[in-house]
């Protein structure tokens, strides 16, 4: 069983977010309520989660100096961050969000610092790291294959989730991925598939770890050594969904490395993307283990 320590070498990003009435179609111009800014990246939201799943977590990245209030958070969470980088001259990554009234969201990148990861970088921040110990990666930086491959070397048990999906991802080396995370999007990008149980099993083909196929409302399914798995989503009333795939991330491996019982993770990682989604932003809105752990009781 791997230790409880994690190091997530991810995205921070600024997230400008707006509610509208709908996501803005091509060529048309719409009004905006309630701009807000919030922390986000699929990284530091995803460091975020395992901190409050009760992980010994370090965060890895870079940011500009225009992003010191991400590390502040990130602190606040209780996370180390003695490994993101401050670029002199970089401008910290950022993400145009749109949310409509049902939740669901849309959302333009800009990598800025993500996509200046060098190689130095890397073996800095894994010099700690060995045998066990978590990687948890995400596809919004520029070197996510020498991430994978490096953590491998060091016996880190590599946890990948494959957002946001890109071309580049098609050619990882998924057989060194202890753990792939994708919604369904990423998963039909990846396997070429479009039914759910078709994804999933030509991901189990794929990559030789656990791989946890995410699908909103309809819950998520998971294959592991032959066995598949599956759970259903808590109803809850939406108000944003940005972030809810990085809670599920964060919870799952959270639970997962306490006991490897698959099923328990899927559950417990449910109850906290569902409670993360009730609330607005992405980081701020994801919820203790123990709020987690109350709503998971309050639904047996
Ligand atoms: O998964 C949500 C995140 O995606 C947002 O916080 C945004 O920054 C993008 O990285």
């Amino acid at each position: 069983m791997m230790k409880t320590k994690a190091l997530c070498f991810g995205s921070l990003n600024i997230d400008y977010v707006y509610e509208v009435e709908h996501i803005v179609r091509p060529g048309e111009t719409l009004d905006t309520k309630r701009p807000g800014v919030f922390a986000g990246g699929k990284g530091l939201n995803q460091s975020v989660a395992l901190a409050k799943a009760g992980v010994c977590t370090a965060h890895a990245g870079k940011i500009g100096p225009d992003g010191a209030f991400l590390r502040e958070l990130l602190e606040r969470a209780g996370v180390d961050t003695s490994s993101v980088a401050v670029g002199a001259d970089s401008a910290t990554g950022h993400a145009i969000i749109q949310v409509d009234p049902a939740g669901q969201n849309s959302i333009l990148l800009f990598g800025g610092a993500n996509r200046e990861i060098t190689d130095t970088e890397i073996e800095e921040a894994l010099a700690g790291c060995g045998e066990g110990d978590i990687l948890l990666l995400q596809n919004e930086l520029n070197a996510t294959e020498a991430l994978i491959r490096a953590g491998h070397r060091r016996g880190m048990f590599v946890a990948f989730n494959c957002a946001p999906f890109s071309e580049e991802a098609k050619s990882y080396p998924y057989e060194l991925v202890d753990c792939l995370f994708v919604n369904e999007t990423e998963g039909a990008g990846l396997s070429g598939r479009t039914e759910p149980g078709e994804i999933l099993d030509a991901l189990a083909r794929l990559c030789p770890g656990i791989v946890v196929l995410t699908l909103g409302t309809r819950g998520a399914m998971a294959a592991y050594r032959g066995q598949t798995y599956a759970a259903p989503a808590f109803p809850v009333r939406a108000v944003d969904t940005t972030g809810a795939g990085d809670t599920y991330t964060g919870y799952f491996l959270a639970a997962f490395a306490e006991d490897g019982d698959i099923s328990r993770a899927m559950r417990l990682a449910a109850a906290a993307s569902a409670l993360e989604v009730t609330r607005p932003g992405a980081a701020a809105s994801i919820p203790a283990r123990e709020e987690a752990e109350r709503f998971l009781r309050g639904m047996a």
